[in-house]
C-alpha cells in the first residue's frame, strides 16, 4: 500500500494546528506563523482512534502496582556540588535535561565537563554544531581532558538514536537541539516541529534505555527556550545557565524539575581552563564592594536552599530629559518601578526629575521579593549621596501600602549575614519576632518603610 501523506499546519509561535494555511495563526493572531508539516498517515495514527472497537484488546504493558519495583535507581553524581545540587541530587537515570541559555554562555563547556566527571559511565557527545576538532581544542583547556569520551559529529536524529542505544552509555549530550532534524518531518532543522519531533524521539529512548540524556537549547531573544514552551513541557528538567557576558560568573538555575526541586542554583565561574565551582558565592560578590560609596546595600536572598548575599546598587541623578529614565539590570523593571511609586506616595520622595538606575552586582539576575528593602535604601543612598551602615544587611519585601512583609526562609538568610561578619540585619517585624537569633548580629525588626528610613538614615 502507498504511504499515505497527511499535512497540516503548525504555528511556530503557539503551537496550535489547523487543516489549512492561513497568513495569520486563527489562535495567537501571530502573522505568517504558519508552517507546513507533513507525517506519514502510519505515524499519524498507528493506533486506534478513541471510539473505534475494532483494535484487538491487549494486556501488554499493564502492570500492577504491587508489582512495580519502588526503590529509587539511584542517582548518579558527577561530583560537582554546585552541578548535582540543581539537579537534585545527581543526575537520574532515564531522564531528558534540557540545558538552555544564551549562545556563548558557557552550555557546550558545561556539557563537556559533567562528561570529564562521569568518563567512568562511558557518556557519549553528539555535535551538531562544531567540528570533532573543534570539540577536541575545547577539551584540552580543561584540566583534564576526557580522552575516552566518545563523540559523534551527526545531526540527523535517525542515525543518532541508534548510535547512543548501541553505545553501552548511561549519559548522553546533544548539542544542540536545534541543529538536530528528522526525516519523517518535512521541515527545517530548529524550527518548532523538528525540535519536538527530535525532542520527543529521544525522550521515549531514554525512558526506554534508561539513558539520561542532556538536550542544549539555545534560548531565543525573548528569553524562550526555542521551540517554545512544548519543549519545556515535554522534558523532565530545564536547567538554565544564564550570566552577563561581560562578567565570568554564570548562574545554573532549575526552573523545572521532576526529581528535585525548582529555583535551586549553582555558581560558577568561567576561567581560562573552562568552568569552576563557586561554593561560596557571597564572599566573591562581596568582594568588590567600595563600603564608602553611596547607593550601595547588601540584601540577603535565597534560591532555592541557598542564601546568598549580594550588593545592590543604585545610581540616582537629575535627569537631562523630559521623561527620566529608569533602569533595571539584574532585577525585575516592573518591581522598581512598584518600589519608586511606593517611595514616592509614602515617603513622599520625589523622582520626577529624577533617572534611576539599579544594578545587581556580579552581573547576575535575581528575583526575590526580599531584596525590595535593599533596593529601595540603595536608590534613597543615591539620591542623597549618603552612604548605608556597611555592616549591615537589608531584608524585606515592600507592600503597595508601605509596609514590610515578611520573607521566606529568614533564619538562612541570618545564619548566612552572620557567617560573613556582617554586624545587624534590618528586617521584617513578623520574621524577627519568629526568627531564631544567631549570635553577634542585631537584629532591628520594622514593620514600616517608614521606620526603615529613620533607622536607616539617623
Ligand atoms: P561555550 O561552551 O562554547 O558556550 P555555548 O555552548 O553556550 O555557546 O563557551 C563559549 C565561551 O566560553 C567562549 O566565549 C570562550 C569561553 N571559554 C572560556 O573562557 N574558557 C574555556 O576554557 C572555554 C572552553 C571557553
Ligand atoms: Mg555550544
Amino acid at each position: 500500500m502507498a504511504k499515505k501523506l497527511k499535512t497540516q499546519y503548525r504555528c511556530k509561535e503557539c503551537g496550535a494546528v489547523s487543516t489549512r494555511w492561513s497568513g495569520r495563526c486563527h489562535q495567537c493572531g501571530a502573522w505568517e506563523s504558519l508552517v507546513e508539516e507533513i507525517e506519514r498517515e502510519e505515524n499519524a495514527v498507528h493506533r486506534g482512534k478513541i471510539g473505534d472497537l475494532s483494535v484487538a484488546p491487549s494486556v501488554a504493558g499493564i502492570m500492577r502496582l504491587g508489582d512495580i519495583d519502588n526503590a529509587d535507581s539511584p542517582r548518579i553524581r558527577t561530583g560537582s556540588e554546585e552541578f548535582d545540587r540543581v539537579l537534585g541530587g545527581g543526575i537520574t537515570p532515564g531522564s531528558l535535561i534540557l540545558v538552555g541559555g544564551d549562545p556563548g554562555i558557557g552550555k557546550s563547556t558545561l556539557m563537556l565537563q559533567m562528561c570529564a566527571a562521569i568518563e567512568r559511565f562511558n557518556p557519549l557527545y553528539v555535535t551538531g554544531e562544531e567540528s570533532l576538532r573543534q570539540i577536541k581544542l575545547r577539551a584540552s583547556r580543561l584540566p583534564e581532558p576526557p580522552e575516552s569520551l566518545m563523540l559523534l559529529a551527526e545531526t540527523d536524529i535517525g542515525v543518532i538514536l541508534p548510535a547512543i542505544a548501541g553505545a553501552n552509555t548511561k549519559i548522553a549530550v546533544i548539542d544542540s537541539i536545534q541543529t538536530m532534524y528528522s526525516q519523517s518531518v518535512d521541515s527545517a532543522p530548529g524550527g518548532i516541529v523538528q525540535v519536538r519531533e527530535c525532542a520527543a524521539a529521544l525522550m521515549q529512548l531514554a525512558k526506554r534505555n534508561g539513558i539520561a540524556i542532556f538536550v542544549i537549547g539555545h534560548v531565543t531573544k525573548d528569553g524562550m527556550i526555542a521551540g517554545p514552551k512544548q519543549l519545556e513541557h515535554l522534558v523532565d528538567a530545564v536547567l538554565q545557565f544564564e550570566g552577563d557576558k561581560t562578567y565570568s560568573y554564570r548562574i545554573l538555575r532549575a526552573v523545572k524539575n521532576r526529581f528535585g526541586s525548582t529555583n535551586e542554583i549553582g555558581v560558577f565561574e568561567m576561567v581560562e581552563a573552562g568552568l569552576r565551582e563557586v561554593p561560596n558565592p557571597s564572599e566573591i560578590f562581596l568582594a568588590q564592594r567600595n563600603r564608602e560609596d553611596s547607593g550601595s546595600a547588601i540584601v540577603a536572598t535565597v534560591e532555592g536552599t541557598r542564601p546568598l548575599l549580594i550588593e545592590v546598587q543604585a545610581l540616582v541623578t537629575p535627569t537631562g530629559y523630559s521623561v527620566p529614565q529608569r533602569s533595571a539590570t539584574g532585577f525585575e523593571y516592573r518591581r522598581l518601578q512598584m518600589i519608586l511609586a511606593v517611595l514616592e506616595k509614602r515617603l513622599g520622595v520625589d523622582f520626577r526629575h529624577q533617572d534611576v538606575f539599579v544594578n545587581i552586582a556580579g552581573g547576575i539576575s535575581l528575583n526575590d521579593p526580599a531584596m525590595d528593602l535593599g533596593v529601595a535604601a540603595a536608590i534613597v543612598s543615591s539620591l542623597r549621596d549618603v552612604p548605608l551602615d556597611s555592616t549591615m544587611v537589608i531584608i524585606g519585601e515592600i507592600g503597595l501600602s508601605g509596609e514590610v512583609r515578611p520573607v521566606s526562609a529568614i533564619d538562612q538568610r541570618l545564619a548566612e549575614t552572620q557567617k560573613l561578619g556582617f554586624k545587624s540585619a534590618l528586617l521584617p517585624a513578623s520574621n524577627a519576632a519568629k526568627a531564631l537569633r544567631p549570635k553577634g548580629l542585631n537584629l532591628i525588626p520594622v514593620e514600616r518603610i517608614s521606620l526603615a528610613f529613620t533607622q536607616l538614615f539617623k
